[in-house]
């Protein structure tokens, strides 16, 4: 069940939120009444899902905006920004992914998943930092397993999101003292969204995928969003530079198990 945290009349910037999972958290926060803002680079995608928050009756805004383009993704916060309010919660969590071997990897290919994972998260939360309403506001970084899982296929993804964790903890240190809260959530695999659309293409990989779950299931896209509130909430107004793993224990399933049985 859903903890029952308001965030009637804050406001909330989603970058990438046009879909999955960061659409899940827009939606959670819009539910809980808070003003919402989200950007991303297709502007019918934007548009669509502005009409979906649109049904939960708060102030809803979007842009169409890349976050690979500083100046860019700078102008849509400001213009965000000046239509909800100073942000009570800033999300970063546009990404990009496809599985290819470092050698299949062309120097854009690897480039290109690093600029908009994690110089555009740098990006984000750079320029969103002077529209936070500060002390009390929280900024949330979507990472994945990968940041700490070394994973076949997927090494600009693994060196992007390690990126956006240090980049959690560095910026929780840095600006504790102005009273933001910086924290990164690591979904494990979430069912139904292209991040795993893309990862196990074939009901076979998702089988495989499902299986190495301790939990045994996909996530949900609600049970990352019902972290994104918590984080935000003062339930968790002492947790700071916390990389907050979502994941039915995912990341313990790298574990070594040598078949030894007593
Ligand atoms: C090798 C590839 C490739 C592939 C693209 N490239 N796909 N290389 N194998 N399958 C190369 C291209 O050839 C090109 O290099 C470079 O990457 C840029 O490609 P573009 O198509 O021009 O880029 P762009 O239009 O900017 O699109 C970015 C993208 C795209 C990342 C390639 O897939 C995208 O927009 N993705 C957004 C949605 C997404 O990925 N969602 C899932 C997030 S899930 P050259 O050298 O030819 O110029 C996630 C983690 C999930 O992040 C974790 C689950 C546990
Ligand atoms: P998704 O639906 O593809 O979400 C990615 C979002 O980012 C889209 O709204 C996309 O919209 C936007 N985006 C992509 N490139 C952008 C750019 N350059 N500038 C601005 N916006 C951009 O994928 P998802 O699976 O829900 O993943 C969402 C987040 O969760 C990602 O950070 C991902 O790494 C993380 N994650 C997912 C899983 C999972 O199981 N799915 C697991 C671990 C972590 P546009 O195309 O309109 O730009």
């Amino acid at each position: 069940m859903r903890i029952p945290l308001s965030f009637k009349g804050q406001s909330v910037f989603v970058a990438g939120g046009s879909s999955g999972i960061n659409l899940g958290i827009a939606t959670a926060f819009a539910q809980a009444g808070a003003n919402v803002a989200i950007a991303s680079r297709n502007a019918e995608r934007v548009a669509q899902a502005v009409d979906q928050l649109r049904q939960h009756g708060t102030h809803i805004e979007g842009y169409s905006a890349d976050v690979r383009d500083a100046p860019g993704i700078a102008a849509a916060l400001q213009q965000a920004r000046d239509a909800i309010g100073p942000f009570d919660v800033l999300v970063s969590g546009a990404a990009g992914n496809f599985l290819a071997p470092a050698l299949g990897m062309s120097a854009n290919g690897f480039k290109t998943v690093v600029d908009i994972d994690l110089n555009g998260t740098f990006h984000v939360l750079r320029a969103g930092f002077e529209h936070l309403r500060r002390p009390g506001a929280s900024v949330i970084n979507i990472s994945a397993p990968q940041a700490f899982n070394p994973t076949k296929l997927q090494a600009h993804v693994c060196a992007a999101k390690a990126g956006v964790d240090m980049l959690t903890r560095v910026l929780a240190m840095e600006w504790g003292p102005e009273g933001v809260r910086v924290n990164s959530i690591v979904p494990g695999p979430i069912g139904d969204t292209e991040g795993i659309r893309r990862l196990a293409p074939t009901p076979e990989a998702l089988q495989r995928m499902t299986q190495s779950v301790p939990l045994q299931r996909m996530g949900r896209v609600e049970e990352i969003a019902d972290m994104a509130l918590f984080l935000a909430s003062q339930h968790a107004a002492f947790v700071t530079g916390a990389i907050m793993a979502v994941d039915g224990g995912s990341s313990l399933a790298g574990g070594r198990d040598y078949g030894a049985s007593l």
